[in-house]
């Protein structure tokens, strides 16, 4: 796939078919990921493929802390607000997602919306980034990098994916249950798989804002 193509034409998956990656498509993913730019080349990204049983025993403690009404514990917070134009931006996505789904009632849009997100939205391999705790914002920064280089390479080789900020939500059940020590914090997760192009949720597709909105030419 052309590269310009390719980052244009990726979006995220919130939908997938049950069949699984190939071990050796997951490591050439991951092997074109770990050509990432990083701060002096100091690569801080951490990997962690979850898939099959484990991913099961996972979901299972993820579920019993939401459903125990225990509050989200992510290792950084959300904005206290938005500056205005993202506000609306934010809107625009939670509203596009559900008419994507094509229910009205609110509560029939939260069930609605539950049932698509469970068990990872039906993907069959969680990627979760993690980096040594003592690093900063600029190792952060670098993750990110790689988040989105392993996106595009997974994008090539026809698979599809989704960041997920909400699959992260008890850093310290996921570190418990995939063996990983507390002095590593959890930047993100990416759930994998292949597109189930029939399902609703698959139809939305997010816009961007023009250059002239956030871009200034200074000659
Ligand atoms: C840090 C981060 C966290 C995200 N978390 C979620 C999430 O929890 N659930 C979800 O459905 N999408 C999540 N996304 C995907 C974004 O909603 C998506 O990238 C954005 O709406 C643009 O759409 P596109 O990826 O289809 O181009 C996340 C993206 C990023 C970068």
């Amino acid at each position: 796939m052309e590269l310009i193509e390719g980052i244009k034409t990726r979006r995220s998956i919130r939908a997938y078919k049950s069949t699984l990656i190939p071990k050796d498509t997951l490591e050439r993913i991951l092997e074109a990921a770990r050509w990432s730019p990083s701060y002096t080349n100091t690569q801080p990204w951490e990997v962690v493929v979850v898939s099959g049983g484990k991913k099961d025993e996972l979901y299972k403690s993820l579920t019993k802390m939401a459903e125990a009404g225990v509050p989200p514990n992510r290792e950084w917070p959300q904005p206290k607000s938005w500056p205005p134009e993202l506000e609306k931006r934010t809107k625009e996505f939670f509203a596009g997602r559900l008419k994507a789904i094509g229910v009205k009632g609110e509560e029939e849009q939260k069930n609605a919306l539950r049932q698509v997100n469970a068990n990872f939205n039906g993907a069959p391999c969680i990627i979760f980034l993690f980096m040594d705790r003592t690093l900063t914002t600029w190792s952060a920064f670098d993750v990110g990098l790689f988040a989105q280089t392993l996106c595009l390479a997974a994008h090539s080789y026809g698979i599809g994916s989704c960041l997920q900020a909400g699959i992260i939500n008890y850093p310290d059940v996921i570190r418990e249950t995939l063996g990983i020590a507390k002095t590593k914090l959890l930047v993100l997760g990416i759930i994998m798989g292949y597109p189930d192009a029939e399902a609703p949720i698959n139809s939305y597709r997010t816009g961007r804002a023009n250059l002239d909105e956030f871009v200034k030419w200074c000659t």
